[in-house]
């Protein structure tokens, strides 16, 4: 008989545990929801009066208000929240490991291995374990091996994999309306009976149609399938990118006319910069791995590709601002605006700027960094990371973070549009360009401005997928 579901524990209060469990409290208000993690200042943060949450969400500051204190908590306590509950959500960081076997590509299972031994140690009755976090395939056995090994008499564990499908900028909405929920189980009795009870979890608000049931290893497998295919998207519009530029094609009317046909769909199809984020690099690079594993070098291969292009896409942009700014930025100041992977995060993890400013800081530009989310600390920190060889006080020599877009421009001799945020399209441009050396160049890396409009007002405009100075 499948439980009825009363007290939910999250692992990790992090961008995927943290908006998603605070809306499975929002919808399901009969319901506790306790979500812990390590980290004192994260959970700090979560429980702040001024609601200063530590990751930016549209929406989830209305979400958390609704909802903590009534059935929503947030804890360090992570031993209390584990006894507690019937269903525990796993939801800690996988990142690709830094060394050892598979380093640069397997992630690393080593904060859901600690996890899960954890719940095994302090479990006093049965408990439902759902894998959140984007694992390779088969941790959910890894999972139940080490839970089965170490559980207590009268405990039972079943384990489910439920990968999230959100994307950030848009959690709240991808939460409240999702395309599908996917749960895996092993199809035995029991595994469907815990399947059906997360299932009615999330019947409080999901259509019934759009809960997909699978075996555990279609569900492991569909995640990594998802965002590889997706990405699999991006680097062919932007492989398609470089050809516009070569040739006069415009890669907007190209993937509006591609994106037309039903079969391929209008969405996800805007060349850019490249893409960024903590799951799709991750994600491939996990599929990578498990191809090579299981001895299929070709679709190993093929996998590669995606991240190679994309690397190729952020090189080659670099490249094309350099060689339009008559082969050199050496000691010319460039604006970079945006530092976020994307519109509508604070988070940075893989950005496209990132790399950008790398490569900026060998050709010893200056540059100016507007980012309206990313805090100051998180971008010296990933500057630092990518460039292991130079100390921070001299990245801090070529670089300056400002606080509005017109304080970056100001002086500059370039423009970088790194991430799609809206206001950079109100700026007034008219000010910027009177503010800068000339001849003033934009560099559009996310097919954002009105190159038109710029031209007129004298700017050089360099767009992806244009070629150069044509509108
Ligand atoms: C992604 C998946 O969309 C989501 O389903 C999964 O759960 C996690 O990974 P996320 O990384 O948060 O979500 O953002 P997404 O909107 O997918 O964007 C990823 C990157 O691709 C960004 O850098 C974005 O700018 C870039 N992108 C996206 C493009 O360059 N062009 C596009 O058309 C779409
Ligand atoms: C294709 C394009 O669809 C069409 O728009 C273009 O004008 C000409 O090329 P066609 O080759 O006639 O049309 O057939 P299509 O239905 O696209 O199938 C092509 C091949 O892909 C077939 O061998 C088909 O069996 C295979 N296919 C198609 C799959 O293996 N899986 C699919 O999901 C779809
Ligand atoms: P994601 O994007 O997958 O949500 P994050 O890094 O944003 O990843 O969040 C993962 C969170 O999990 C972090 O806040 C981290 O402190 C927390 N965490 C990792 N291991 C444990 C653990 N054993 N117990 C509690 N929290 C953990």
């Amino acid at each position: 008989m499948p439980v009825q579901v009363t007290k939910i524990c999250c692992i990790g209060a992090g961008y995927v545990g943290g908006p998603t469990c605070a809306v499975i409290a929002l919808k399901c208000p009969h319901i506790q929801v306790t979500i812990v993690d390590l980290s004192q200042p994260r959970i700090d943060a979560w429980n702040s009066e001024d609601f200063e949450l530590p990751i930016y969400e549209p929406g989830l500051v209305d979400v958390v208000k609704g909802c903590r204190g009534r059935n929503l908590f947030f804890s360090t306590d992570v031993d209390k929240g584990i006894k507690e509950a019937d269903l525990i959500f796993v939801s800690v960081n996988t990142p690709t490991k830094k060394s050892g076997v598979g380093a640069g590509y397997a992630a690393d299972l080593n904060y859901v291995e600690l996890a899960t031994r954890q719940i095994a140690s302090v479990a006093e009755s049965s408990k439902i374990v759902v894998e959140k976090s984007t694992v390779p395939c088969r941790t959910a056995e890894s999972m139940r091996t080490i839970l089965e090994a170490n559980s207590k008499p009268g405990c039972r564990f079943d384990i489910l994999s439920n990968p999230e499908f959100l994307a950030e900028g848009t959690a709240i909405s991808d939460l409240f309306t999702p395309d599908r929920v996917l749960i895996g189980s092993l199809q035995t009795q029991e595994g469907k009976d815990a399947c059906q009870s997360l299932a009615e979890v999330y019947s409080n608000w999901v259509p019934r149609e759009r809960i997909l049931t699978v075996g555990l290893w279609s569900s492991e497998l569909s995640k990594l399938a998802a965002n590889a295919m997706l990405a699999q998207r991006i680097s062919s519009v932007n492989a398609l990118s470089a050809i516009c530029e070569a040739t006069g094609a415009n890669i907007d009317e190209v993937a509006g006319a591609v994106g037309f046909d039903s079969r391929v769909g209008p969405k996800f199809l805007k060349a850019s910069v490249g893409f960024g984020g903590s799951c799709f690099q991750k994600d491939i690079l996990n599929l990578v791995y498990l191809s090579e594993s299981l001895h299929l070098p070709e679709v190993a291969a093929y996998w590669r590709q995606v991240v190679d292009l994309n690397e190729y896409q952020k090189r080659r942009f670099g490249k094309r601002i350099v060689d339009t700014m008559f082969n050199t930025i050496t000691g010319k100041r460039i604006a970079v605006l945006g530092f976020a992977f994307k519109a509508d995060t604070g988070d940075t993890r893989e950005s496209a700027a990132i790399t950008l400013i790398r490569d900026f800081l060998s050709e010893r530009a200056r540059i100016n960094v507007y980012d309206p989310k990313v805090p100051e600390s998180q971008i010296w920190l990933d500057l630092e990371e990518a460039r292991p060889d130079i100390k921070l006080d001299a990245i801090q020599k070529q670089v300056s973070i400002c606080q509005s877009a017109m304080e970056a421009c100001a002086d500059a001799e370039a423009i970088v549009i790194a991430t799609e945020w809206k206001e950079f399209k109100e700026i007034d441009w008219e000010a910027v360009y009177a503010n800068m050396k000339k001849p003033a160049f934009v560099f559009d890396g996310r097919l954002l401005l009105d190159a038109a409009a710029l031209t007129k007002i004298g700017f050089k405009v360099t767009t992806i997928g244009r070629p150069s100075h044509i509108v």
